[in-house]
């Protein structure tokens, strides 16, 4: 069905900024059939330019459907000047993006080919129409161009990277099934030995390793899974939120963390942020989890305030200061990287996870080293509008 996976909220949100009106249709009324009767001169120009570059010559050369390509790009041009801008014409730009993608156009000759329509009917502008209604009949086309360009590069952005996530998906999810079978039997192994052999330990340290490799396909699958999708904004209440992550995660290693002092201490100005109540849940999980492992188990301390961003009411700063040992500048730029983590048994995705959480909210964090040793972490947020007992 021509309408099926079309995101007309996101086509629209483009057609909306590109601000091209009704107004803008009507006033294109008149001039409609001089492009629409060029519609063969076009296609056979269009097909001209991309036969003499080497890369598209080729496709042409193998086309599937002999002559249908012209065809194709006829009916196009026919269309785009005939069109009202409706779901139909968003669908189809939104078809004719994604079948590029299917066919392995590379993004640059779409790009071109954008380039070539606009100076084809420049021409047509130029040599037909009097020169007073030329300016304004630019400005329209060059809306209606533009709409047609970034419609088809969000298909190509879309279909590329989801392609991409989804064989990172696979690959995290086919490892992880032998690599839990293989913890289960490192561990019916070990119940057959001496707890204080050789051997024994030596299965307890490929546990571990084991153990680090599941956690690792688990935060592969997160980071894809936030990586695509998209924030369901709403108000959430960050007191609430940072008290059910703290409790998590202290369930998650009692031993370690409820020794661990951790005071909340939230402007109530800066308490209700705007956002997607999972995808924040997540960034401060993964922000905490961080700090428990950077401090002592029985001395440590963390801190975690809030506040309105400097000279603006419109974001928060939620700063998060832990105990523990210093870090140096150079390895703090790293830490947001995938893979890269400076302890042991790390995964390495957790501030990655957290940083693309906070640039999805429009948000940033940033880390600095505390001068009496361990670190602060500020997320900047945007505020809710309407914050606590305001
Ligand atoms: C930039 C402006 C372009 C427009 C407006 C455009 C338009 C179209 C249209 C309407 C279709 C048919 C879609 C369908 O009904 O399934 C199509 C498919 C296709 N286009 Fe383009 N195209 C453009 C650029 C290019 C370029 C530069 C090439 C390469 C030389 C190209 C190669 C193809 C191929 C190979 C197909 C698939 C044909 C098939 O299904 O057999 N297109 N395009």
């Amino acid at each position: 069905m021509l309408s099926e996976g079309v995101p007309y909220g996101k086509l629209y949100f483009i057609k909306e900024k590109i601000g091209l009106s009704e107004g803008d249709l009507q006033a294109l009324d008149p001039y409609r059939e001089i492009f629409v009767q060029r519609k063969d001169q076009f296609a056979q120009h269009f097909y001209d330019v991309f036969e003499n570059i080497p890369e598209t010559h080729l496709i042409l050369e193998h086309e599937g459907r002999p002559g249908f390509l012209k065809k194709a790009w006829a009916a196009w041009f026919e269309f785009f000047f005939r069109t009202r801008l409706d779901d139909t014409l968003l669908a189809y730009l939104w078809r004719i993006g994604v079948r590029h993608v299917e066919v392995n156009l590379d993004q640059r000759f779409s790009n071109l080919g954008f380039s070539v329509i606009r100076q084809f009917c420049y021409d047509i502008v130029l040599s037909e129409i009097p020169r007073d209604q030329a300016a304004p009949l630019l400005n329209i086309l060059n809306k209606m161009l533009d709409l047609c360009l970034l419609i088809e590069t969000e298909a190509y952005i879309t279909h590329t990277t989801r392609c991409d996530l989804e064989v990172m998906k696979e690959v995290a999810d086919r490892v992880r099934n032998p690599v839990t079978v293989i913890g289960g039997n490192i561990r019916r192994l070990q119940k057959k030995l001496d707890a204080t052999s050789k051997e024994y330990d030596l299965l307890g340290r490929l546990f571990v390793e084991n153990q680090r490799l599941e956690r690792m396909m688990q935060d592969i699958r997160v980071y894809m899974e936030v990586f695509a999708g998209e924030p369901r904004v709403r108000k959430v209440d960050l007191d609430e939120l940072i008290g059910l992550v703290l409790e998590k995660l202290r369930a998650e290693d009692p031993a370690a963390r409820n020794g661990v002092n951790v005071n909340v201490n939230l402007d109530r100005r800066a308490r209700f942020v705007t956002g997607d109540a999972d995808g924040l849940q997540l960034l401060f999980y993964y922000l905490l989890q961080n700090s428990f492992e950077a401090v002592a188990p029985d001395t440590g301390f963390i801190e975690i305030s809030s506040r309105l961003e400097d000279g603006t009411t419109r974001n928060m700063r939620v700063e998060i200061v832990n105990t523990g040992a210093p870090l140096e500048t150079q390895e703090m730029e790293r830490l947001f990287a995938p893979f890269y983590s400076t302890k042991v048994t790390g995964t390495g995705f957790g501030l990655a996870i957290a940083q693309v959480l906070a640039r999805k909210h429009y948000g940033k964090i940033d880390l600095e080293p505390v001068s009496e040793g361990g670190m602060r972490v500020t997320v900047t947020l945007p505020r809710a509008e309407r914050n606590g007992d305001e």
